[in-house]
């Protein structure tokens, strides 16, 4: 039966290996989460010149549903080839389980059911609610957007370990605010900050090229980017201007290069 929902899952995820960021290592993953409703949200590795801060397909994928607001109707996780020991690890931890293996490359949370056909992605942007008309085109405009956009987002975030929610949205070229929240595992070690999130956020639906994180803390007067995403803003956004909101005070204005002077980049690993 060649239209099964599995190989129209396998064929929905295969061109998704192009927008993979495997400078190191030259080897792409991909990987979608499959709602509901049929529609889908994509997810790609993103290596970094630290290599343990790569952000694997699978876990893009998750975290980039969740700062869509989809955790919930998240049925099956597939992958561009079959899951690994961890990814099943880390598959099992999620909520919403019991999760499954359906096929090697495909799990579910729906055991013993059919899966819907993969439709069409979901559509990540965000437009922010209390953008005044006044807004408008203009920079100032456009920094109001960026952060009211930020704390809307920071809704989204999943922290039932830290009870502290942090909103992220990236402006692309010409393009829609782009959201992302950190996303606690039991696992701390798989644990994805918001900004990283929203960057492979812009991987993921082949968007990388980010203008400026607007990036929201609405809990922490002392809130600030921290080491690793200071390392993976460094290497994928150098010159993004990052905007810090901490809610009480005016917003901060920096660069992500600025975050971390001299910082690693790898050049010497690239492969
Ligand atoms: N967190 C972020 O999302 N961004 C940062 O730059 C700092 C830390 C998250 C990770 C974790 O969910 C919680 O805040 C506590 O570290």
């Amino acid at each position: 039966m060649a239209s099964s929902p599995l190989s129209a899952l396998r064929r929905t995820v295969e061109p998704l290996l192009d927008r993979a960021h495997v400078p190191f290592s030259g080897r792409p993953t991909a990987s979608l989460v499959l709602l509901e409703d049929g529609m889908w949200i994509p997810g790609v590795r993103i290596e970094s010149a630290s290599f343990s801060l790569t952000q694997p397909a699978l876990l893009n994928a998750v975290t980039t549903a969740v700062a869509q607001g989809r955790q919930q109707d998240v049925v099956a996780l597939v992958l561009s080839r079959p899951f690994q020991r961890g990814e099943a690890a880390y598959a099992s931890d999620l909520p919403g389980g019991p999760w499954e293996a359906f096929a090697p490359d495909v799990w579910t949370s729906r055991p013993g059911r059919s899966l819907p056909t993969p439709t069409r992605p979901v559509d990540p942007s965000v437009r922010p609610a209390q953008v005044s008309a006044a807004g408008g085109e203009n920079h100032a405009g456009q920094q109001a957007a960026g952060i009211s956009a930020a704390r809307q987002v920071a809704e989204r975030a999943y922290v039932p370990a830290s009870s502290y929610p942090v909103g992220a949205v990236l402006e692309i070229e010409d393009g829609p605010f782009l959201p992302g929240v950190n996303v606690e595992h039991p696992d701390w070690t798989r644990i994805l900050c918001a900004e990283r999130n929203a960057v492979g956020t812009a991987y993921a639906y082949g968007q990388p090229d980010v203008r400026r994180l607007f990036l929201s803390c609405l809990n922490d007067p002392e809130g600030t980017p921290c080491g690793a995403c200071r390392q993976v803003l460094a290497e994928l956004t150098p010159e993004a201007t990052l905007w810090m909101d901490r809610h009480s005070d005016a917003p901060q204005r920096t660069t992500a290069s600025a975050l971390l002077p001299g910082s690693f980049r790898g050049r010497a690993l690239l492969s």
